[in-house]
């Protein structure tokens, strides 16, 4: 099998660091992941393996992964389960592998890994084989272990992704998903015509959109600096924004060290608001029209507690600025595509903290590019 990588797509290109590098690839690996799969206005995923009356014949989706893999499962879920209606489970691979997980007739299993090499996610592979059920793989690495095994794959065309934090390879994930999610959604009907059409053209204009807000690193970097002595930083939304949220939480602890948690914003008052004090970041994501006024109270509950409020929010929602000290705002997309957008400014924020605190962004300590053990 030819790996067509060339050892200058792995060097750092003239960026401070491969992070960076990666992050401003971005808009490429969208286009890269999306563009081959969109053919006369549809979704056409080849290496999927299934026909439209197999795809009909899916009762639950059971995706599987690990990290930020999960997160973007976790993305997954809300946008297959909106789009196409299709029931969705998400497990962390560590998980799935020991909880003898029931795996009904009628299930998919998807195993999302960037480095398709992950020993928790490959035996979480090997269990759903087991039980005879088809694995699809999304997967970055190509011929990769998980890419071997599994029975169908779809790989993220991110070419290689050298820092230990992924951004590239997450955002290609995202993109398998909602490629899938189009794909599931239009062959069940439960997305109109114009609906599709619509999508296809907001799926299109995602690269140069996620461009724009790389643009905007000054801002962020400027933000960023007035956090680099913040000992914790709270990340909460809902729905799809709560997805986002813990991938923003995971980036900014594994590269600046600074504890960090995502919350699903409607839970905060069940314990942890108590943990808010006069100071504490609290970024909340906000990019669901009919999520939006409830984000927007639990964004004043934390303020009314000391936080300081980061909002990140579509173009528009001017409204948040009475409830927001910091507003980032986002380009206008479809509802189920904001994840992409959302995670740029999160992704920035949480470099710049680390940079600032001279961090090493690229190998973080104690972390590996690819946990092959357990
Ligand atoms: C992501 O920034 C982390 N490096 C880590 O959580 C990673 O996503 C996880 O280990 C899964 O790796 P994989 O995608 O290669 O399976």
């Amino acid at each position: 099998m030819t790996i067509d990588w060339d050892a200058e797509a792995a060097e750092k290109a003239g960026y401070e660091h491969f992070m960076l590098k990666e992050m401003y690839e971005q808009p490429k690996t969208v286009a890269d992941t999306a563009g081959p799969r969109i053919k006369k206005n549809d979704i056409v995923i080849e290496e999927l393996g299934m026909t439209d009356e197999e795809i009909l014949q899916v009762k639950k989706i059971h995706i599987v992964a690990c990290g930020s893999a999960y997160h973007a499962g976790v993305s997954g879920k809300y946008v297959l389960e909106g789009m196409a209606r299709i029931p969705v489970e998400v497990d962390l691979a560590s998980e799935f592998r020991y909880r003898d997980p029931i795996l009904e007739d009628g299930a998919m299993v998807i195993v999302i890994s960037q480095s398709g090499e992950t020993a928790d996610s490959l035996a979480a592979l090997r269990e759903a084989k087991k039980r005879g059920f088809k694995v699809l793989g999304i997967v970055n690495v190509v011929g990769s272990s998980i890419a071997r095994e599994a029975d169908n794959v779809m790989y993220t065309w991110a070419g290689p992704e050298i820092a230990v934090a992924t951004t590239k390879a997450y955002s290609a994930q995202l993109i398998a998903l909602y490629l899938l999610a189009m794909k599931f959604a239009r062959v069940r009907h439960t997305v109109t015509e114009e609906e599709f059409s619509e999508m296809l053209g907001d799926l299109r204009r995602l690269p140069d959109q996620i461009e724009l807000l790389l643009n905007n690193k000054n801002r962020i970097q400027r933000f960023a600096n007035r956090y680099i002595a913040a000992k914790e930083v709270f990340f909460i939304g809902r729905g799809i924004d709560y997805a986002i949220s813990m991938e923003g939480s995971l980036k900014l602890k594994e590269i600046s060290y600074i504890h960090s948690e995502a919350y699903a914003a409607g839970e905060l008052k069940h314990g942890t608001i108590s943990l808010i004090e006069e100071g504490t970041l609290v970024a909340a994501v906000a990019t669901q029209p009919a999520l939006f006024q409830k984000t927007i109270s639990n964004m004043v509950e934390v303020k009314a507690r000391g936080a300081f409020v980061l909002a990140v929010t579509c173009e528009g929602n001017r409204e948040i600025e009475k409830a927001a000290d910091y507003v980032i705002y986002i380009p206008i997309t479809n509802r189920f595509f904001t994840n992409s957008l959302a995670i740029i400014p999160l992704q920035l924020f949480s470099y710049y903290v680390a940079v600032g605190k001279g961090c090493d962004v690229d190998k973080p300590r104690n972390l590996a590019k690819s946990v092959t053990v357990e």
